[in-house]
């Protein structure tokens, strides 16, 4: 199963991280300009509030954000959903408490007034109700310096969102708000400096209900205005006064849908946007994305195999009897068994999605 492809790949990402290496994975990261709606857009995606958001500069470290599809538990009782964070041992089962944990690893390490820390803060979800992503949120592309924010704020914040989206393998989520001219548009700059051909970038409409009356985008999000291979979506997250007011997300993914529906302008093209329909096709391109890395990953697990048996090899009895390197020789064992595992996964595996 595809769902279970993805499980696999987050696992070998966690044994590499856990062995002190990394692994280049697949990984959505939203660009755009401050309060584009990138921050709305991630919270949207995971389907609970727990992201800071709001006018002005409010996100300000990168944060890493894997979500894992867990089976809600047989115990009624038991949390169904959970945040966990890389930097703090504790089980989060309140949402509003994860923002509150952001806001303040965000102070903690970027300070009080506006600063930028390239530091990412890392965290998981758990839950039933999401797909197997790994999303980054982004500090949005800013020209004038605030606060404590140095003079060359603008370049700081382009080559920390250039750290991510460089990579080959990070699907570019650029997101623009509708009420601004795509002309304009600070993502989609800076992703066709770093993707040309619009291979891996999705465009994201956002703030489709604040246009002026009159005015739609039904051009941009049919393709008529700029070329990406990977299409437009439009969304309608909540405005600050829903925000403000504790709208709830199934409420506001209702209005949303109400919207599309509605708007004599975008009800033939209703099914082809949404939120909800920006979560399926990112889970459909990140499933195409593996896919085509997997010739690679094999090749490289391969060689990582040869290392850890040579290794192993190389421990002789003393890997097995020795109480001195014991713990290498398991720890090399596990891998190997591991990376056997995820090899023969593949091999299972990649007929079957193309
Ligand atoms: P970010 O800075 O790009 O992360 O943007 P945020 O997600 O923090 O949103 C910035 C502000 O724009 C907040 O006040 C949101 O409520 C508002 N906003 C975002 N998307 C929409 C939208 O689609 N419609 C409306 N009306 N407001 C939005
Ligand atoms: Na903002
Ligand atoms: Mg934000």
């Amino acid at each position: 199963m595809d769902t279970d492809l993805i499980k696999v790949v987050n696992k070998l990402q966690d044994t590499f991280h856990n062995l002190g290496g990394e692994l280049d994975m697949p990984q959505l990261a939203v660009v755009g300009s401050q309060s584009a709606g990138k921050s709305s857009v991630l919270e949207n995606i995971v389907g609970r509030d727990f992201l800071p958001r709001g006018q002005g500069i409010v996100t300000r470290r990168p944060l890493i954000l894997q979500l894992i599809h867990t089976p809600a538990p047989e115990d009624p009782n038991a949390p169904t959903e959970w945040g966990q964070f890389l930097h703090l041992d504790k089980r989060f089962t309140d949402f509003n408490d994860i923002r509150k944990e952001i806001e303040q690893e965000t102070f903690r390490v970027a300070g009080q007034n506006k600063g930028i820390s390239k530091l990412p803060i890392s965290l998981r979800i758990y839950s039933p109700n999401v797909l197997d992503l790994t999303l980054v949120d982004l500090p949005g592309l800013t020209k004038v310096p605030v606060g404590d924010q140095p003079s060359d704020i603008e370049r700081q914040i382009r080559n920390l969102v250039l750290d991510y989206i460089t990579k080959p393998n990070c699907v570019i989520l650029a997101v623009s708000p509708a009420n601004v001219d795509l002309a304009n548009s600070e993502a989609l700059k800076l992703a066709r400096n770093i993707d040309p051909q619009g291979r891996r970038t999705i465009g994201v409409l956002t703030k489709l209900d604040l246009m002026d009356a009159g005015t739609n985008a039904l051009d941009v999000l049919t393709g008529r205005v700029y070329p990406l291979k990977l299409g437009f979506i439009g969304v309608v997250n909540r405005s600050q006064l829903d925000i403000t007011s504790e709208k709830r997300m199934s409420d506001a993914l209702e209005s949303e849908r109400e919207f599309f529906q509605n708007h004599s302008a975008y009800r033939n093209i209703a099914h082809k946007n949404g939120t909800k329909y920006l979560a399926k096709t990112l889970n459909q391109v990140l499933m195409n994305h593996i896919r085509d890395k997997m010739p690679d990953m094999k090749a490289r697990l391969n060689t990582l195999m040869g290392q850890a048996q040579q290794e192993l090899n190389s421990f002789g009895d003393a890997a097995i009897f020795g109480d001195q390197n014991q713990q290498g020789a398991l720890i090399l064992r596990l891998m190997t068994q591991f990376a056997r595992d995820f090899v023969s996964s593949i091999d299972g595996t990649s007929h079957s999605i193309s």
